[in-house]
């Protein structure tokens, strides 16, 4: 086996036009189909987008490779017990919905077996909606290799990283970083510290992409230097492997004699990234109340309906709270929107328990929730002349525009919290009409 170094680094940028090669000469200068490609690689397209996308959605990246991705034997159905797309086996639920973080799994289990799906909407048929997914994971992937045709897959990391091998370079995640895995790109997961669990989301809709900023201007949010893509890395290697696709929400199983990993050099803006949560710009009142929470998103999928999200990334981070005579936490809301959250570190600074690092909630389109009552009683009586600084914390939320419905095994998992609503139970009416 040869490959080249993983850790040359990053491009930086957001969907910029890349182009970046492990062997030198390997790009072709001024076409990108020649009739002889250097160094003896083939030239394939890889295109994310229609072909005829607006120039500011379109998506492809050529790649000069070993050999045409079409060289592998016929796929055949891969059972899975835990990761599909079948969200409509159980009743949507407007219950107010928590989970404990999943135990990790007893036996070997790579990032595709360890997949389990919480819930989702839409799917790759209609080319909308989103899966809810965690991970639980002990092994690295060894001899195969995934694809997801599917969806984009944003992977959040709560505990352990992830070396994220792809067709396009090596990732490398920790918690407090998220990566990208554009539809259809090949990649395996590798597991440096032994294990790993994390959240992700399957976005079936257009690709994400960073939120317009409007009165904000050109600055804040997350920043688009901060983004890091993959330098040209690749295998060379061959056996006996096989290359696990997700195709219609099922998975596929393909025999394949050589280490797909084999691109060589590439160019385009069709690719997998990451980025640091804590780069994040994070904006918010200097005055009194809240602004909305999209003011937090860092990534954002768009719908048919200018506006309207397929989904949005958001994130909780650190920050300073200093809106005078105003309640600091997340106020009490209802949503059109359909919410589900999880936690990376920390606390999160509108419940004061029952919702851990590696757990998740779901609250769907027009259920009630916000602070709990420690959370309500304590934020009602603080002192708000002076700032609160809320430290070492990340929260996130996906916020899809359709209701996530969870699956069965979301709704019969011991992890399920049977008593979560108990946690509004105890606010009390402090209402006393005037009297006459
Ligand atoms: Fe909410």
């Amino acid at each position: 086996m040869s490959h080249t170094d993983d850790t040359r680094g990053y491009q930086t940028g957001f969907g910029n036009e890349f182009a970046t090669e492990a062997v030198a000469g390997a790009l072709p200068t001024g076409q990108n189909s020649p009739q002889r490609v250097e160094h003896g690689l083939y030239a394939e397209q890889l295109s994310g987008s229609a072909f005829t996308a607006p120039r500011h959605r379109n998506r492809r990246s050529w790649l000069y490779r070993m050999r045409p991705a079409a060289q592998h034997s016929p796929f055949t159905e891969l059972s899975h017990a835990t990761f599909h797309n079948r969200f409509n086996e159980a009743p949507a639920t407007p219950n107010q919905m928590r989970w404990d973080p999943l135990p990790m799994p007893s036996q070997p289990t790579d990032f595709v077996d360890g997949l389990v799906t919480l819930g989702g909407n839409g799917g790759a048929e209609e080319q909308a909606g989103v899966g809810v997914h965690l991970y639980c994971a002990n092994r690295s992937m060894q001899g195969r290799y995934f694809y997801n045709a599917d969806g984009e897959l944003l992977i959040v990391p709560q505990q352990g990283r992830l070396r994220i091998r792809t067709e396009l370079g090596v990732v490398e995640v920790e918690p407090l970083e998220i990566a990208v895995v554009p539809r259809g790109v090949r990649f395996l997961v590798e597991l440096p510290d032994g294990e790993a669990r994390g959240y992700v989301a399957e976005n079936f809709g257009a690709p994400l992409h960073l939120p317009d900023l409007g009165p904000i201007g050109a600055n804040g949010l997350a920043h688009p230097r901060d983004f890091l893509t993959p330098v040209a890395a690749y295998e060379d290697l061959e056996g006996d492997f096989a290359l696990v696709a997700k195709f219609q929400g099922a998975l596929w199983s393909a025999r394949i004699d050589h280490s797909p990993l084999d691109v060589v050099a590439w160019h385009g803006n069709y690719a997998p990234y990451k980025y640091d949560l804590r780069r994040f710009n994070t904006i918010g009142s200097i005055a009194v109340d809240h602004p909305d929470p999209s003011i937090f998103t860092v990534l954002t999928s768009a719908s048919d309906t200018p506006g309207t999200a397929n989904m949005d990334f958001a994130i909780f981070p650190p920050r300073w709270l200093v809106a005078e005579h105003t309640f600091r936490p997340p106020y009490f809301h209802r949503n059109v929107a359909s919410e589900f959250m999880g936690l990376i570190d920390g606390a999160y600074d509108a419940k004061q328990g029952g919702f851990v690092p590696g757990g998740s909630s779901l609250h769907n389109c027009m259920s009630g929730h916000g602070p709990d009552a420690a959370s309500f009683e304590k934020a009602s009586n603080a002192d708000v002349s002076r700032p609160d600084h809320i430290v070492g914390t990340m929260a996130f939320m996906f916020e899809t525009r359709k209701v996530i419905r969870p699956t069965r095994q979301a709704l019969d998992s011991p992890s399920l919290q049977g008593n979560y609503y108990e946690c509004w139970r105890g606010l009390k009416k402090h209402f006393t009409p005037p009297s006459a």
